[in-house]
């Protein structure tokens, strides 16, 4: 009898034991998912109809797709990391000559990757970058 009663002790003092584990861990994780963090927010009538409109300390360039569409890349190179550059030509990585197209297409490596692109929500007159 004794050893039941210390099984089912063990057994309980182990589920509470999961149980405080598992909110503990939850409670560190829960916050990170689905959150979203917001990497700059601009007005919409700054993103010119030609060219791109580039916050280069946030390492972020947003652009016109024509019409009224806005997109925003990632300014950060996929190769090692550097910073590119916006230019008339394309985008262009000082480092290693990587290109990419204005939509952050790869035309040139050694990158073998498009450029990040990041979500756009648009809040009343104002654009909010997301990563
Ligand atoms: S870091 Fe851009 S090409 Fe190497």
């Amino acid at each position: 009898m004794a050893t039941v009663r210390q099984s089912r002790k063990s057994f309980l003092f182990t589920l509470t034991a999961a149980i405080v584990a598992v909110m503990g861990v939850g409670r560190f994780l829960s916050p990170r998912i689905g959150r979203k963090k917001a990497l700059l927010t601009v007005s919409a009538a700054e993103v010119p109809h030609e060219g791109a409109l580039v916050y280069r300390e946030a390492r972020v360039a947003l652009f016109r797709d024509g019409g009224e569409e806005i997109y925003a890349l990632s300014l950060i190179c996929t190769h090692l990391g550097c910073t590119v550059t916006v230019t008339t030509a394309g985008i262009v990585c000082p480092c290693h000559g990587s290109v990419y197209d204005r939509r952050g297409g790869l035309l040139k490596g050694p990158a073998t990757r498009s450029l990040l692109r990041y979500r756009v929500e648009r809040q009343g007159e104002n654009l909010v970058v997301f990563a």
